[in-house]
């Protein structure tokens, strides 16, 4: 549905993008995540049509939307400035937004939107006099007030309060589930990505570091690791001692009161647990440790960063 093919984008003689190639397919909650500067917005940018490449193309439903203005319509964005009308209402920024698009039942979906995201009771107030929140959550509601078919969000829970960040999350999950909506995410909150997102793009200084599903991510950039907690914390020293003989295990360190172990292959961790009994150490829980998004997209950016 979105396919970026070998993107290049230069400003004078700085290089923003270099060969930045990815597809989004129908339906999917694409994540596009990475560095401040590293060329996110710019990208989005340039799928939207607002943007000329330096050289290669992005194209959505095979087309250039920068020269097709009737597939706007089926199109939602939230940029990182909300290009909202200050000097008129809430509702009347999202009517603006509904009579442009020709939205039918106008009224009922504006009253819905604004009760969704908590307006309502200032529909009536100028836009310049709301809050950097939630002038975040009106422009989401005007993203959406056209039933797009995809929908671009360029960091839409920045500034959010917590319960809000959870409103997007829900309201993205929701739109992606029911209406099938594929949606393009630039986002630094790894969490609400890690939640949502079928797959995940990093993008470092211009290039694509990686790209995949975060199941997938997580099996290529992390080593199978358990966290063993000891009944006696005054034997983590003999424990340590004798794991650093195995073969099977590639690190041990202390962790609090117990040992985080790096092991060669997931499956030596019932081994483990037995050597440990056999030992006559007490262990009072071992459990396998899931790295987040966060460890991993470190683990990526740092190598990254060392290598250059
Ligand atoms: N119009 C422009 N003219 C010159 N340089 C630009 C222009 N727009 C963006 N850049 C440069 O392109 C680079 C990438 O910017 P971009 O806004 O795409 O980053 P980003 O990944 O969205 O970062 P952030 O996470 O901070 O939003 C930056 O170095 C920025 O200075
Ligand atoms: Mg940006």
């Amino acid at each position: 549905m979105i396919e970026v093919r070998n993107l290049t984008k230069r400003f004078k003689d700085r290089t923003v993008l270099n060969g930045v190639s990815f597809q989004v397919n129908e339906g999917e909650i694409f994540g596009y995540l990475g560095p401040n500067g590293a060329g996110k917005t710019t990208t989005m940018r340039i799928i939207l049509g607002l943007l000329k490449p330096t050289a290669g193309n992005a194209l959505v439903w095979g087309q250039n939307l920068g020269e097709n203005e009737g597939l706007r319509r089926r199109i939602g964005v939230l940029l990182e400035h909300d290009g909202l009308y200050e000097r008129i209402s809430a509702y009347e920024n999202l009517d603006y937004y509904a009579q442009l698009y020709g939205v039918s039942s106008r009224v009922e979906k504006i009253e819905n939107l604004l009760e969704f995201t908590g307006l309502s009771d200032r529909k009536d107030d100028k836009v310049g006099k709301f809050s950097k929140g939630m002038k975040r959550k009106l422009a989401l509601a005007r993203a959406i007030i056209h039933d797009p078919d995809v929908l671009f969000l360029d960091e839409p829970s920045a500034g959010l309060d917590p319960e809000a960040q959870i409103m997007v999350r829900d309201l993205i999950l929701r739109l992606s589930g029911e209406e099938r909506m594929t949606v393009f995410l630039n986002s630094h909150d790894l969490d609400e990505v890690q939640r949502i997102c079928s797959k995940i793009a990093i993008l470092q200084r211009g290039e694509i570091k990686a790209y995949d599903t975060v199941d997938n991510l997580r099996g290529r950039y992390t080593k199978p690791t358990v966290e063993i907690a000891l009944s006696d914390g005054r034997e983590v020293e003999k424990a340590l001692n004798l794991l650093s003989s195995l073969n099977y295990i590639s690190e041990c360190k202390q962790h609090n009161d117990g040992i985080t172990v790096t092991l060669t292959e997931s499956e030596m961790s019932s081994t483990l647990l037995s050597f440990l009994v056999e030992q006559g150490l007490k262990v009072e829980e071992i459990k396998r440790v899931t790295k987040s998004l966060e460890d991993i997209y470190l683990e990526i950016v740092r190598r990254e960063e060392s290598n250059e």
